[in-house]
This record gives C-alpha cells, structure tokens and sequence, in this order.
C-alpha cells in the first residue's frame, strides 16, 4: 500500500531510519499518523516505536538537525519528544506492557513490534510502517488493522476486556473515534465497555472531558453522545444530561424527549459553527428542564424558569467536569439563560424597549444566541420551521433597526458604580446596584435620554429616596 507522505515528513523519517540503523536499532512509524495518512485526514505529529532506547534515538535525530531541537523526555516512561518546524515526534521503545489494575500506572518490559502493537487500543491505531533498510516502507498490519479501517470498525487488538482494563479511557477513545471517523465499534468491543463502564471512575476528570470535547467537535456529536448514553457512560460522567431522559405523559398530555432533542439541536448547531462553547450551550440549553417539570391540570407539561435554573447550573457542571471557570462558562451560562427571549419577542407588538433589553443583555453575543435559537427548532413539520425562522429573521431584522438607532450591543450606561460611589462617598453595597440598575432600567425604556445629564438627574432622585447625600 502506497502512504503519500509530505516532503518533509519522509526526509525526517529517512533521518530516523538511518539514526536506528547507525544504533542498531529497528524502527517504526506507528499509530495515529498511519491511520489518518491512510484515511486522508491533516496530521501534525507521528509517534516512533524502536526496539531499544527510545530516549537515545531521539537524542540521536536531535543531532541530525541546525539548530538542534530540544529533547523533552520522562527517564520512568522511557519516552522522548522533539519538534521539528511544527512536526511533534514522539520516540519510545517498543514494550510489553500490562497495567496494574487500580491505576493508570504501567509496568513496562521491552518487547516486539507485535507485543508494542498488540497492547495497542484499537487494530486502527495499531498500524506500523518500517523504517528499517530491509522493508523500509512496508506496512506491519497483524492485527487487521488496514481491513478494519475499510470496513469502518472499531475493535481491539485482544480481548477488549483486557484492553479497557489496561486503559479505562479507551472505552471513551472508542466512542470518539466512532464520532469523529463515522465508524462503527464491533459488537464484542462495545459489550465490553458496557460491562467495564464503571472503571471510568479510576480515569481523571481531566483526560475524560478531554475525550468529551473531541466527541462534540465531530461533525454529528449526537452519534458520541448516543453511545456514551447506551453503553452506560454518560450517567457516570454526566448525569445531569442522562436526567434529561424520556418522556412522559398523563391525561393524554405527553412531552418531548429533551435528552434526544438536545441532540438534535447539537447537531443542527454544528452544521453552523465550530465552536466548542456555543455548541456546549447547545448541550446544555434545557438542563433545567428536569428541576423544573411540573404538570398543570388541563394544561399539561411545564418548565417554567428551566433558563434560570439551567443557567444556576452550569458553574456547577462546569466545576465538576474540570471545564474552565472563566469567561467561557460565563458565555454558556449567558447563552443558557437567554436562549428564551428571542422566542418571546417573535410576538406581535414589541416594543423597541424590549428589543434594547435584549441587544444590552447579549451584548457581543446576539449572534451566537440567534444561531442557538434557531438550532433549537427540532420540529418534523415543515411549515412550523419555516415560520420559526422566519420570524427569527424578523427579530434578528428588529434588532438591527434598533441597533442602528440606539447602537446598545456594546453600550454602557453613562453612570457606572464606581462613579455613584465616589459621589456619595460609600462603598459597594446593594444601593449602588439599585441605582445603577435604575439608570440603566430608565435608559433601556426609553423613559430617559441616554446622556450623562439625565442620567445624573435620576441618580440624584435615586438617592434621595435612599437617604443618601453627596460629598461634593
Ligand atoms: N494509545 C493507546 N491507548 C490510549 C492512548 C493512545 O493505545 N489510551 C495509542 C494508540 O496507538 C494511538 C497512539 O497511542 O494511536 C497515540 O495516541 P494519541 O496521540 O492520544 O491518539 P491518536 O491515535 O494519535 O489520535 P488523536 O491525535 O486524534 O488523539
């Protein structure tokens, strides 16, 4: 088989061949850059095996090149790191290996190529090309690996048992190939993670969300995220989502399936955009649906305030899934709380007031929220989705009106809290943000000009009715 390599990718290759041989060592091109060469996908790192010291080939190619590349290694895993222009290369020595059943702690023993390929996760990611002068080129498949990428399998190289205990995550590995590559896992593999599924928990948060992350930047998340669901994984990792399961009905009043429906409004919003946050709102648009759910007599199912509470629960999700605490939560927390307000200005008569209101609270984000909205309509009739965009498109067509007129996105009001504080000379405290939400309030409403003079006015009749007096 024919592996088309870019230029600089064989000279380096032909660099460490000839290193390995000067050593007396034999090499291997192996995994992940294999198997996406073959599938025709961007790779930008190859990983290395040699019989041998991994440490002391790389040391060896760093030589090969001006200026020398740093060698990063870890003496204990015996394995070595250069880059070279952006080309990340990793070398270890080919090993036996089995792992100590609680902990991600292995005990390695140098072995084959075959023993290094066997303890590999899947026969995909198990692939070799020789470096070696007697069949340099040569792909080294005993695995099936190659048969197994044209049939679009995922399966271990051994007993998949063996292969989740050594690594719990590759259960998630799995599921995120599948996700990504559209491919499917062999049956024997996915019922052992099914069974296994419970060692998740001996795998840091960490290297899971990781794992998580890559299944929701693959073209149709949903595919992960439905494994992870029926093979047991995601109420151990994330149950908050599996809550959103099943539908109920009474008195002849049902209501959609939010777990299922949030998968559609995560695939709908990655056909628009990559970005991991606005799809992480997606996922996240209807968390509290289930803290919310009431049933109205004659009237049927409810979910009063789930934007509220949904948006309560996202630092608290976050936190427990080691996602950033900073302005990338805030962004979904926003977004979860918002993402009703567009629905409620399609309506007939709106004022601009309320318009302003929205363009003030999504600030830089109203767009990301409009592509939210509309990757929340999942109904199957034509008609309704036609008109829910539509009129979408009126309140995206209102809000540029409005925008023009009053350019609120990036608007701040004219009196800040720094400002009333300094007048009276007080500190932060409750009646500041009473009269900075006033003057804003007031401005937003159209019941005041925006100007800093009318503004002061209002501070002014504020704090009177707070017994507050100026200093100056
Ligand atoms: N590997 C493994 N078990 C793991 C992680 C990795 O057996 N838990 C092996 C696989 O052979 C894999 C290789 O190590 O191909 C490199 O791992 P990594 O760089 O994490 O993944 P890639 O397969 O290269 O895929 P990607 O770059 O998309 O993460």
């Amino acid at each position: 088989m024919h592996i088309p390599l870019q230029a600089y990718e064989a000279s380096i290759f032909e660099k460490i061949s000839s290193r390995a041989q000067h050593l007396g060592m034999e090499a291997w091109v192996i995994g992940g850059f294999v198997r996406d060469k073959i599938l025709q996908r961007p790779t930008k790192d190859a990983d290395i095996v040699c019989t041998g010291d991994g440490i002391a080939l790389a040391h060896a190619v760093a030589d090969l090149f001006k200026p020398r590349p740093h060698v990063s290694f870890f003496k204990n895993f015996g394995t070595a790191h250069i880059r070279i222009a952006d080309f990340d290369i990793e070398f270890v020595g080919a090993r036996k290996e089995s792992y100590n059943r609680d902990s991600r702690k292995p005990a390695v023993e140098p072995g084959t190529i075959e023993d290094d390929q066997l303890r590999r996760d899947f026969t995909i990611n198990a692939l070799a090309i020789s470096l070696n002068a007697k069949d340099y080129g040569t792909l080294v498949d005993p695995f099936g690996g190659i048969q197994h990428l044209q049939e679009k399998c995922i399966i271990t190289p051994q007993d998949p048992i063996q292969t989740f205990s050594d690594d719990p995550l590759r259960m998630m590995r799995a599921i995120r190939f599948a996700s990504q590559l559209q491919f499917t896992i062999h049956e024997t593999t996915l019922a052992a993670i099914k069974t296994d599924a419970h060692r998740i928990s001996i795998v840091s948060k960490e290297r899971i969300v990781d794992e998580l992350n890559k299944i929701i930047l693959s073209s149709k998340p949903s595919v992960g995220f439905k494994l992870l669901y029926d093979t047991g994984l995601l109420k151990l990792i994330f149950p908050q989502m599996v809550a959103l399961a099943g539908a109920q009905y009474l008195d002849g009043h049902g209501h959609k399936d939010n777990f299922y429906h949030t998968l559609q409004v995560l695939d709908n919003i990655s056909e628009n955009t990559r970005d991991l946050w606005l799809r992480w709102a997606a996922i996240l648009h209807d968390i509290g649906k289930p803290a919310t759910k009431r049933f109205e007599e004659g009237h049927g199912w409810t979910f009063h305030g789930h934007e509220v509470v949904g948006g309560r629960m996202v630092p608290k999700i976050f936190a427990q899934l080691k996602l950033p605490l900073n302005e990338k939560m805030k962004y979904v927390k926003l977004l979860v709380e918002l993402h009703l307000r567009p629905i409620s200005l399609t309506k007939e008569n709106i004022t601009d007031s309320a318009i302003r209101r929205l363009l003030f609270d999504a600030g830089e984000h109203f767009d990301d929220l409009m592509t939210l909205c509309e990757a929340d309509i999942t109904s199957k009739n034509k008609q309704k989705v036609k008109r829910y965009l539509s009129n979408f498109e009126m309140v995206r067509q209102r809000c540029v009106e409005v925008e023009e007129n009053d350019r609120i996105r990036n608007w701040q009001p004219p009196i800040d809290g720094e400002t009333i504080m300094q007048y009276f000379g007080i500190g932060p405290s409750r009646e500041v943000g009473i009269i900075k939400n006033a003057i804003k309030d007031a401005i937003l409403d159209g019941i005041i000009p925006n100007t800093l003079e009318a503004a002061t006015a209002l501070m002014l009749e504020q704090a009177q009715q707070l017994n507050l007096t100026p200093v100056r």
